[in-house]
């Protein structure tokens, strides 16, 4: 009944009698199944019913701060689960984190989990053994990027496109590239897009996101947006004439604000609208990169004389982007050298 209820075609390697906690002192019985990137709560009667779902992606914490218990939290809910015994609770916290290790091999199920706390504290100790002794040797072409665009889909409910694998495994893979360009996509819907530049989260091989010549939808701009945000991995962003304007660019200001990881270095917003006060935002969180800025390519950008003062001040606050910066194109501006000390 399970089966049939999420499908027969997947393959749930766990399954476990649960108690759902419905208040403080009420449970009612229902049954966990776990496939390789996404758990199911369903209820325990026949015919059974998904009463919840989420992919491992989604997880936001997961907590075990008594003896049998798992509180799960994800993007779109809570669970709160009691199990038979302490043993259960830590073979669903293995199997999630042995997923989550083959599906973004490279980075620690501890911070895919996000927020991981167990009761006593050794329990993560020896589920990190495990996991350590479960790690991927050969995480595939492009680190495991196929794998991982394929849980991403699953995540995003949208549909998987086997061309995206075979570009990346067979073109990509033997160009031996770390720029994923958009253009190479282009034929794709935006959407497709999107579950593309969502594995740049995850992925450690591609350091460079590019395109060019190509307007950007909101949901595409919002998706880079969140990479910028969460990414340590990506180094350079080019943007070239994609349409985007000053709203953009105080939003990428906010996104690199919260990533005190960030790789960046290298950014390129040509031929983009992006005004005074864009530029005035992006300036002074580019002035704070960790890894120091070394390639800015303002060029046809409507600058004014004012916004390359109030760049110029911004970048000159940070003594070492003197050593670092090596590039600066301001080109294609209305500039008077006299307008600009
Ligand atoms: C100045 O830039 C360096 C990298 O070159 C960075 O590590 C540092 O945090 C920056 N300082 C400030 C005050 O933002
Ligand atoms: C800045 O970007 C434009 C558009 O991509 C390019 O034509 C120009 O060569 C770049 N500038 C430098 C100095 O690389």
């Amino acid at each position: 009944s399970v089966k049939d209820a999420v499908g027969r075609k997947m393959k749930l390697s766990v399954k476990k009698r649960v108690k759902l906690e419905i208040k403080v002192d009420k449970v009612e019985n229902r049954v966990l199944a776990l496939s390789s990137h996404r758990a199911f709560l369903l209820t325990a009667r026949i015919p059974s019913k998904v009463e919840h779902n989420f992919n491992y992606l989604e997880i936001q914490g997961i907590a075990c701060n008594k003896p049998t218990q798992l509180t799960v939290d994800y993007e779109r809910g809570v669970v709160s689960l009691k199990l038979t015994s302490t043993e259960e609770v830590n073979e669903v916290v293995a199997h999630i984190g042995i997923c989550l290790q083959r599906i973004c091999p490279g980075l620690s199920p501890l911070k895919l989990m996000k927020k991981l706390s167990m009761e006593p504290p050794e329990r993560i100790t020896s589920l990190q053994t495990l996991w350590d002794n479960h790690k991927v040797a050969e995480p595939g072409p492009c680190g495991g990027f196929s794998q991982m665009y394929r849980c991403v889909c699953d995540w995003l409910g949208l549909p998987y496109r086997e061309e995206v694998q075979w570009d990346v495994d067979t073109i990509y893979l033997t160009q031996d590239t770390r720029d994923l360009s958009l253009q190479d996509f282009s034929h794709l819907e935006n959407r497709d897009l999107v579950a593309i530049i969502a594995v740049l989260e995850y992925n450690q091989w591609f350091t460079k996101l590019s395109t060019k010549d190509c307007k950007l939808s909101a949901d595409v701009s919002d998706q880079i947006l969140r990479v910028v945000a969460r990414s340590s991995r990506l180094e350079e962003l080019v943007l070239d004439n994609a349409g985007l304007t000053r709203d953009f660019a105080q939003k990428l200001a906010n996104a690199l604000s919260h990533n005190p990881n960030s790789g960046l270095h290298t950014v390129n917003l040509a031929n983009n609208p992006l005004e005074d006060r864009g530029i005035t935002s992006l300036g002074a969180q580019f002035a704070k990169l960790p890894k120091g800025l070394k390639h800015l390519n303002f060029s046809k950008t409507s600058l004014s004389p004012k916004g390359v003062n109030s760049l110029a001040q911004s970048l000159s606050a940070n003594q070492s982007i003197l050593s670092t910066l090596s590039l600066l194109d301001l080109s294609g501006n209305i500039l008077r050298a006299d307008d600009i000390p």
